[in-house]
C-alpha cells in the first residue's frame, strides 16, 4: 500500500474519501500533492474495494486555495507547460473514472482547488466554502483544466467574468451558477457527500460507470454521444445487473446488484 505525505485516505463501507492535508498552507496543491493524487485515484480504479470516492480539504477553512504559488513562481516556458499537462492528465483520469467521486468543499476552493472540485463528478459546499480561479492576480491562468470546465459548467459569459475579474463567489452563488449541487452546514458536509454517495452505490455500477462516459463524451468533439448512449444502453442489456433489476421491479422487491 502506497504512503502518502500530503493526503489522508480513507476506505469505509466502500468509499474512499482523499482528503488533501497540508492545512497550513490551506491544501494548496503542490507537484508532490498532485502526484500523490494520481496514485489516489489510480487506487479507485483498481482496488474492488473501493466503490466511490470523495475529496475534501483537511481544517476548517479551505478545500484547496489553489496550486503552490511557491513552486509556481519558479516555473519556466517548457516545465509550464509539462506543470499544466500533468496537472490535466490527473484530474482527467478522476473525471474518466468509472465510480462516482464527489467533492466535498469544506472552504477555499480556489485556482487548482476550484479546478480538482470542478473535476469531480458533482460538488457538493459548506456554506463557509468560496470558489475562484484567481490566477490572473498572479499574471497567468487556470492549467488544470479550469478554463474548460468552468464553461462548460456555468457557460460562456459566467466564466469569462470569473477567470477575467479573479472574483470569488459563496457558496450559495457557486450553487445558483451551477458550479455547486448542493450547500449545507459544514457539520453536514460529509454525512450529506456520503447519503449521495450511499445512494448511487445501490444502484448497478455498470450504469453508474456508464453515465459517466456517456455524460463525458458531451464534451468530447471527436465521439458521437449519441452512439456511445446507444452502445452503453446495450451494453448494459447484456448485464446480469439489469437481469436483476428488472426482474426485482417485477417481483416487487428491491435489486440486489453484482456489479456484472
Ligand atoms: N500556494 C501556496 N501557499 C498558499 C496558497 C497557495 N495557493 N494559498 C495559501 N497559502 C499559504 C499562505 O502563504 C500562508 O502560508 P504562511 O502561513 O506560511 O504564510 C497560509 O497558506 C495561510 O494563508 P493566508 O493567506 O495567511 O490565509 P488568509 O486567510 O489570510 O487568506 C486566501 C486566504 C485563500 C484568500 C489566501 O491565502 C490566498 O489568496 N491564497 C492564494 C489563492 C490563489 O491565488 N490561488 C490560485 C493559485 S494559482
Amino acid at each position: 500500500m502506497a504512503t502518502y505525505e500530503n493526503l489522508l485516505l480513507d476506505l469505509n463501507n466502500g468509499i474512499l474519501t482523499i482528503t488533501i492535508n497540508r492545512a497550513d498552507k490551506l491544501n494548496a496543491l503542490n507537484i508532490d500533492t498532485i502526484k500523490e493524487i494520481k496514485n489516489a485515484i489510480q487506487r479507485v480504479y483498481d482496488d474492488t474495494a473501493v466503490k466511490g470516492a470523495i475529496f475534501t480539504g483537511s481544517g476548517p477553512k479551505a478545500f484547496v486555495a489553489g496550486a503552490d504559488i511557491s513552486e509556481i513562481a519558479e516555473l519556466s516556458e517548457v516545465n509550464a507547460r509539462s506543470f499544466a499537462e500533468r496537472g490535466q492528465e490527473v484530474f482527467a483520469m478522476i473525471e474518466r473514472c468509472n465510480k462516482p467521486v464527489i467533492a466535498a468543499v469544506n472552504g477555499f476552493a480556489l485556482g487548482g482547488g476550484c479546478e480538482l472540485a470542478m473535476a469531480c463528478h458533482m460538488r457538493v459546499a459548506s456554506d463557509n466554502a468560496r470558489f475562484g480561479q484567481p490566477e490572473v492576480n498572479l499574471g497567468v491562468i487556470p492549467g488544470y483544466g479550469g478554463t474548460q470546465r468552468m464553461t462548460q459548467l456555468i457557460g460562456k459569459g459566467k466564466a469569462m467574468e470569473l477567470m477575467m475579474t479573479g472574483d470569488m463567489v459563496s457558496a450559495e452563488e457557486a450553487k445558483a451558477l451551477g458550479l455547486v449541487n448542493h450547500v449545507v452546514p459544514q457539520e453536514d458536509l460529509m454525512p450529506k457527500c456520503m447519503e449521495i454517495m450511499e445512494k448511487i452505490m445501490s444502484k448497478a455500477p455498470l450504469a453508474i460507470g456508464l453515465v459517466i462516459e456517456c455524460v463525458n463524451a458531451v464534451f468530447n468533439k471527436d465521439e458521437n454521444g449519441y452512439q456511445t448512449e446507444a452502445n452503453s444502453f446495450a451494453r448494459c442489456c447484456t448485464s446480469e445487473d439489469f437481469v436483476e433489476g428488472t426482474n426485482a421491479f417485477l417481483e416487487k422487491r428491491k435489486p440486489v446488484f453484482k456489479g456484472i
